[in-house]
């Protein structure tokens, strides 16, 4: 017999856990428009990340591994049931993809925390082609220092046609030399520029080896998910040109000398193999006193005799054009701060306030936020002039709205499409965009140390 008390008990049970009925009958309701979605369930696991032995406590989506590379479509619907197995609230941001505001994973902001055993569907169709990446918004230094930063590839039918393509995913990990995890940060580096990694991978490995066809043109997919390196990339071996930046196409292609790419950003190579059945392709960064090889390209096979100048160039994505006879400046300048705010948030704070948006220091996830950094108009321009009065870089990430990059005070800048501008100390630069989505959209460094000790803020957009 089905007594009151036990279907009251049932139904808080299903309303506790997020699998209600209404939730159920929206999925059914879903399948003419929706596809079937993809479910990330978070898991923790051991990885095999040094050779002493299995890291514990390595967080993924899935059950073993790196988080999968995610392949969507331009202009197609996509769906994903976040599932959450870990015992920390998490939610899902989809890093430079432009959807709607309910959609984007910061908690509170626009979402509840998703709660371990609960789940949060989310539901797409992104407008625009190219590599992008996912990680939490919640408790990020912890979830995404230990495994929770996935790639994206949105797909364009109409791209040139390679030969090969490959996608790596480049991070650290602060692991001892037992391959067990460190603290994540050490506060005097947290206020300056982030505590880096000791163990650096391409897709959880040490240096992998990809085998190309030789003569053949490579697409090579690079997106930096670590919490706080920032990189510069050479190809040696090779004939290499950027394509793409953050998910744009580049308007002018060039080698990457050296090119400096801040945690957040996405970078796209055409690479020429070798003619030579064996010959090596090796991408890496050469900052600092530690360079490091990533990853490397082996040609195989009889060559494919390809020309890089045959390569079409890839689709513009159909971001709204700045009008800037009309536009509207917003001030923005980066600063460390020496106040102190308490913080409440439930998605982990350091415990510190080093740095300061317009003088603010963010407080943290919390029911009650700072108020925006502006009001803006929905369809009208912008332009954003940041100034950083630190020493340090910072990549400056914008949540839901694409900025074309206008002008820089200290070097000349291509006008790219983008959604992080890697700023660099003393710089001046000018950002446009439309504020042609409704929302609140936070606007925050990507050095995450920096993100979560103040470096953040919003623009509300109505
Ligand atoms: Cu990839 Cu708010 O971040
Ligand atoms: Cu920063």
């Amino acid at each position: 017999m089905i007594t009151r008390r036990a279907l009251l008990k049932t139904a808080a049970i299903a309303g506790a856990s997020g699998f209600g009925l209404a939730a159920i009958g929206r999925i059914g309701g879903w399948a003419a428009t929706t596809p079937e979605p993809v479910v990330l369930r978070t898991a923790k696991i051991q990885a095999n990340l040094m050779d002493v032995g299995q890291t514990r406590d390595v967080l993924t989506y899935g059950n073993a591994g790196m988080p999968p590379v995610i392949r969507m479509k331009k202009g197609e619907p996509f769906a994903a049931r976040l599932v959450n197995a870990i015992d920390d609230p998490t939610t899902i941001h989809w890093h430079g993809i432009r959807l709607p505001n309910k959609m984007d994973g910061v908690p509170f902001l626009v979402q509840p925390y998703v709660y371990t055993g609960d789940h949060f569907d989310y539901a797409f169709t992104p407008p625009d082609a190219g590599t992008f990446w996912y990680h939490p918004h919640c408790n990020t230094l912890e979830q995404m220092g230990h495994g929770l930063t996935g790639v994206i590839v949105v797909e364009n039918p109409n791209d040139p046609k390679f030969d090969a393509e490959f996608v790596l995913n480049l991070r650290d990990w602060r692991l001892g030399d037992d391959a067990q995890f460190i603290d994540q940060f050490r506060p005097r580096d947290a206020a300056r520029t982030g505590t880096y990694g000791t163990v650096r991978t391409a897709n959880w490995l040490d240096q992998p080896q990809y085998d190309a066809p030789a003569g053949g043109l490579v697409r090579l997919r690079v997106a930096i998910t670590d919490v706080t390196r920032i990189y510069a990339f050479r190809v040696d071996g090779a004939e290499a040109d950027v394509i793409a930046l953050d998910g744009n196409p580049v308007p002018q292609r060039f080698a990457p000398d050296a090119l400096l790419i801040g945690p957040g950003q996405r970078l796209e190579l055409a690479v020429r193999m070798p003619d030579n059945e064996g010959a090596l392709v090796t991408l890496r960064d050469v900052r600092g006193t530690k360079p490091k090889a990533l990853a490397t390209l082996r040609a195989v096979g009889a060559s494919l005799k390809r020309d890089s100048r045959d390569l079409a160039p890839l689709e513009a994505n159909p971001v709204p054009e700045v009008d800037l006879t009309t536009a509207q400046h917003i001030s923005l300048a980066l600063s460390a701060t020496a106040e102190n705010v308490p913080s409440d948030s439930i998605c982990g704070s350091l415990g510190y306030s080093f740095w300061a948006i317009n003088k603010v220091p963010w407080p943290g996830d919390t029911p009650d936020p700072t108020a925006p950094l502006a009001e803006l108009k929905l369809g009208k321009s912008y332009v954003i002039d940041m100034e950083n009065l630190t020493p340090q870089s910072h990549p400056m990430h914008l949540h839901g709205m694409s900025f074309k990059v206008l002008s820089s005070s200290t070097r000349p800048v291509q006008p790219l499409i983008s959604d992080t501008y890697l700023i660099q100390p003393n710089e001046k630069v000018s950002l446009g965009f439309v504020a042609d989505n409704p929302g609140d959209w936070l606007l925050h460094c990507h050095i995450i140390e920096h993100q979560k000790s103040g470096m953040t803020s919003y623009v509300r957009v109505v």
